[in-house]
Parts: structure tokens; sequence; C-alpha cells
């Protein structure tokens, strides 16, 4: 091969590289990742999908988290261990990437995305002592 045609390649090589950046398949990649740490960790307490109920009843299903606070608020909490008080839940700590993909995820599933309004102030049946 001549100098010539080694940059050709070369060229080729980055021209092709620079086009590899498809921001939404790579989101779609991550939620459908954290769809699958949150069903191997968590579904066995959680309600982790658009449905269902918590196999355990303490443990809000996670399409409501965003109605307590901002989704990305849990990326802090989960690097770093979620310790929610509660000697139930066993403490995880993921690694960023894998935190990515949680988050996406969770935030692909909420049914109140962050809507004030949307709060209730005092659901009947629940305590707010903890
Ligand atoms: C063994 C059961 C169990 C497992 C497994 C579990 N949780 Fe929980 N989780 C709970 C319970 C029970 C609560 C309610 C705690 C409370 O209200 O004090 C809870 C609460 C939470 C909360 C809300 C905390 C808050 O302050 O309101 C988040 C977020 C959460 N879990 C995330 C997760 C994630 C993410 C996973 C998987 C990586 C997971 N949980 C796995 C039982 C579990």
């Amino acid at each position: 091969m001549n100098d010539w045609a080694q940059k050709r390649v070369l060229m080729a090589v980055l021209f092709a590289a620079g086009l590899v950046s498809p921001a939404l398949a790579v989101e779609k990649g991550l939620a459908d990742k954290g769809e699958v740490i949150v069903r191997e960790n968590c579904s066995r307490c959680h309600a982790v999908g658009l449905v269902g109920d918590s196999p355990n009843p303490d443990a809000p299903p996670f399409r409501t988290l965003s109605s307590k606070y901002p989704i990305e608020d849990l990326a802090e909490s989960l690097a770093e261990g979620i310790v929610s008080g509660h000697p139930e839940m066993p403490i995880f700590v993921f690694k960023p990437h894998d935190i990515d993909a949680i988050i996406a995820y969770l935030e692909s599933i909420q049914e109140t995305p962050s809507d004030p309004e949307e709060m209730p102030d005092a659901a009947p049946g629940q305590t707010t002592d903890g």
C-alpha cells in the first residue's frame, strides 16, 4: 500500500466513526439496559413496569417515584448506595454507567413527569411518620 492509499483508508475510518452518533438509539439502549437491571435487582419488591402492584406493599412502584422527587436525584443515591432507612431494602451500589441506565429507564416509565398539580397532599391510608 502506498501513502496515498493508506490515507484514504484512514479517512474512511474516521469518516465512518464520525457518523456513529445515533443519540436516540443510545438512549433507548440505555433504558433497555436499565430495565434489565431493575428487573433483576429490584422487582422482587418493587413494581418495575408500567402497571402492576409492588410484590412488597411497602415498596413504592417505580413509575410513581417522580411524584416524590426528581428521578435525577436518585442518581446520587444509587452511586452512594440507596439507604432508605428501611431495613428490608438491601443496599445497592451501582457503577456510573449502570446508574445512567437505571435513571433512563425510570424516567421512561414515570406516570407523573414532575407535575406538581398531580401531588396528592394526603393520600388516604398513607402515614407520613417514618
Ligand atoms: C427486599 C426488598 C427491596 C428490594 C430488592 C429493593 N427495594 Fe427499594 N424499597 C423497598 C422498600 C420496602 C421501600 C420503602 C422504604 C421506606 O419507605 O422507607 C423501598 C424504597 C425505595 C425507594 C424510595 C426511597 C424513598 O426515600 O422514598 C427507591 C428509590 C428504591 N426503593 C429503589 C430501589 C432500587 C433502585 C432497587 C433495585 C436496585 C430496589 N429499590 C430494591 C424494598 C426493596
